[in-house]
């Protein structure tokens, strides 16, 4: 199967945010990333919204449902604070996610598999509300098949493993890793579920992920807000565009 169609672009601007309350200030502001990321032909804009509000407030989400003129992706825990706070602002697509107090970031994907009935109860008034959720899980074969079975209209499939190792040198490893990764995009598709793909990307390994044909959406966050640093936001996006477009023949 050749590498299908254009792929979507979601960024995420957590980061800005975490450079914000660094300082306790106003500066630098999340919407005017996420303005900038519309302008350099974003699809969407991605926002985790954590138990700690350690980046992302709750007043950013709501400013930037009102300011974007793409999709809001609203990434959260699984928990009835969250899905009030979805609930009124109404985002276009939720992605549930793990989440650790103690963790940098999202570590490993989440268990829906072990958790069945209640993340199926816990979506379906965001189904209801008109949300697409996804799920952020691994590539194994149960989670994906829960997934499916709990009625998420999407599956993002959890990278950092993959970059993790890309970044060590483990080159064979992270070919493995690949390969898991493409059996899973496969299994996922065919369950009807959107695929999506995001954790730890960059300019050196994002083509391989862009090149499986049924990965629709990449989410792209921590390099490309470092990136930004050296050569501005726009000309960063614009660079991951480029790489994907090109891992996908276009
Ligand atoms: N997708 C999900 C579900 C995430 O939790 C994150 C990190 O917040 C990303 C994508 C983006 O990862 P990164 O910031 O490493 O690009």
């Amino acid at each position: 199967m050749q590498p299908s169609g254009k792929l979507r672009l979601g960024i995420n601007i957590d980061h800005v945010a975490t450079l914000r309350n660094a300082r306790g200030s106003v500066w630098p502001d999340p919407l005017r990333a996420a303005l900038l990321a519309e302008a350099a032909g974003a699809d969407g804009i991605t926002a985790h919204l954590r138990e700690d509000r350690r980046h992302i407030r709750d007043a950013d989400m709501t400013a930037l449902k009102a300011g974007i003129g793409i999709p809001l992706n609203f990434e959260c825990a699984a928990t009835d604070e969250m899905q009030a706070i979805i609930l009124t602002i109404r985002p276009h697509a939720v992605c549930l996610v793990p989440e650790r107090r103690e963790e940098r970031t999202t570590e490993g994907g989440l268990d829906v598999a072990g958790d069945e009935n209640r993340l199926a109860a816990f979506i379906a008034p965001l189904r209801d509300a008109g949300c697409r959720v996804s799920m952020f899980i691994g590539h194994d074969r149960r989670q994906i098949e829960a997934s499916a079975r709990i009625g998420a209209a999407v599956v993002e499939l959890h990278t950092g493993h993959y970059s993790d190792l890309h970044a060590e040198g483990r080159f064979d490893e992270a070919e493995a890793e690949l390969a898991a990764l493409r059996q899973g995009a496969v299994l996922a598709a065919a369950l009807g579920l959107e695929v999506h793909a995001g954790h730890g990307l960059t300019y050196d390994n994002v083509a391989p992920i862009a090149a499986i044909p049924q990965v629709m959406e990449l989410n792209i966050g921590h390099f490309l807000i470092g990136e930004a640093v050296f050569i501005g936001l726009g000309p960063a996006i614009e660079g991951m565009r480029r790489r994907m477009d090109q891992a996908r023949g276009l």
